[in-house]
């Protein structure tokens, strides 16, 4: 079994995609990850995430210690992964190790979950379940502003808004697999939600589809 879950920052894709994993026995991919290792590794060489060679080659020699290296979950390195993602050489230098872990996922798992924005439309387009997870901007804004509150201590939530708008438009916009929903994605706004009824709506689809 194999679901795709996309959907823009914040939206709770990740909170979906670990109890779905959890219910289902499946191995769980956060693909922003990816993404985020090759920003920072960018970050970190002194270099521009917005230097199209530099982001390509770091790409193409994304180790897995970049994966597990410190401070992906910033918004700094959030940020850099939304401007290397617009770079088709560094997507499909991170498309392989996407479609392998689908194929073949790791332990004894009975399948792959694997989350981000193009998974339903380029990864995996033959998944047995998508989903294409929103919510309001300022709704997502807030969920990690009071996120970092409780990680770092201290945030802004205008800002928080303003880099997530960014955000937006720059992974909506951009011409290498933009964010959104496959036609057969099953859309799920999260605005006034709580996770229990997401898990339970998303649990009756893939019911529904067995
Ligand atoms: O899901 P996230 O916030 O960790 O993703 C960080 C950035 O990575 C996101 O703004 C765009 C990019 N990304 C992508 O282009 N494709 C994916 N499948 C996952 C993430």
């Amino acid at each position: 079994m194999i679901i795709a879950i996309d959907g823009p920052a914040g939206a709770g894709k990740g909170t979906l995609a670990a109890r779905l994993a959890e219910h289902f026995e499946l191995a769980k991919l956060d693909t922003g990850l990816l993404y985020r290792a090759v920003g920072m590794k960018v970050v970190r060489a002194g270099g521009d995430p917005e230097d199209e060679i530099l982001a390509t080659t770091m790409a193409e020699g994304l180790t897995t210690a970049d994966m597990e290296a410190d401070g992906l979950r910033t918004e700094q390195a959030g940020s850099a992964a939304s401007k290397v993602s617009v770079f088709p050489g560094v997507r499909s230098a991170l498309l392989e190790f996407q479609r392998n872990f689908a194929a073949n996922p790791p332990g004894d798992a009975k399948g792959a979950i694997l989350d981000g924005r193009d998974i339903g439309t380029v990864v995996c387009p033959d998944a047995n379940a998508k989903f294409y997870i929103t919510a309001g901007v300022e709704v997502r804004a807030m969920r990690r502003y009071k996120e970092l509150m409780w990680r770092v201590g201290e945030a802004d939530y205008e800002r928080v808004l303003e880099d997530m708008k960014i955000r937006d438009a720059r992974d909506q916009g951009r011409d290498a697999s933009p964010l959104q929903a496959a036609g057969d994605a099953c859309q799920i706004d999260t605005s006034g939600m709580d996770a229990d009824t997401v898990f339970d709506t998303a649990l009756d689809f893939v019911s529904a589809k067995a």
